[in-house]
């Protein structure tokens, strides 16, 4: 497994794949090609013999100067439980602590039961809310209307 920087080029290979990575929910608007040409420094790929089987967008806060962001991270089915989305976190987080950076913050459905497993899995913390859902904390109408979110926060030491 061989991981690096994204680049615009990714964009194009990855997209048509994001909605079939994530259960035929319709995910791929939320991940336009300027991800890819303006947060090349702290997204990753992740390829198996020159093939992307994983990848993580995410960015520093240009608003918070102590926090970064995870917008996206998807692995290719066929290799999932295999630490490829660990291994991605883990270059995330070396690289946010580079910048002097040490929270990091990001956001699920409340119906993304794997993505809350693999984030409690990867030592965040659900932020507190009024709602529950399933047992899950959720912030209703994060989104907008019936778009309810569940919001992670990760203090690295
Ligand atoms: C969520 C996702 C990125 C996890 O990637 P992955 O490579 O399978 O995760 P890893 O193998 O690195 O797992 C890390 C830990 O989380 C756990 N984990 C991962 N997915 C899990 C799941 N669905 N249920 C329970 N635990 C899970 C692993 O068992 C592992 O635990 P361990 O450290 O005790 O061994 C992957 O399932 C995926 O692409 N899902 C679809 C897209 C998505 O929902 N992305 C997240 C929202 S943006």
């Amino acid at each position: 497994m061989e991981f690096r920087s994204v680049t615009g080029a990714d964009y194009y290979v990855i997209s048509p794949l994001i909605n079939d990575w994530w259960g035929g929910r319709q995910m791929s608007d939320m991940l336009p090609k300027l991800f890819f040409d303006h947060f090349s420094n702290s997204s990753f790929i992740a390829e198996e013999e020159g093939k992307i089987v994983g990848f993580l967008i995410g960015f520093f806060s240009q608003v918070h100067l102590n926090e970064a962001y995870i917008h996206f991270v998807g692995v290719h089915p066929e290799f999932r439980k295999n630490n490829v989305g660990k291994q991605l976190y883990q270059k995330f987080f070396d690289v946010v602590k580079q910048n002097g950076r040490s929270v990091v913050r990001c956001v699920t459905s409340p119906v993304n039961k794997g993505s809350i497993a693999y984030h409690t899995k990867m030592g965040f913390d659900v932020e507190m809310a009024d709602k529950q859902i399933d047992g899950v904390l959720v912030h209703p109408d994060y989104d907008g209307s019936k778009q309810d979110r569940v919001l992670f926060v990760k203090h690295l030491s």
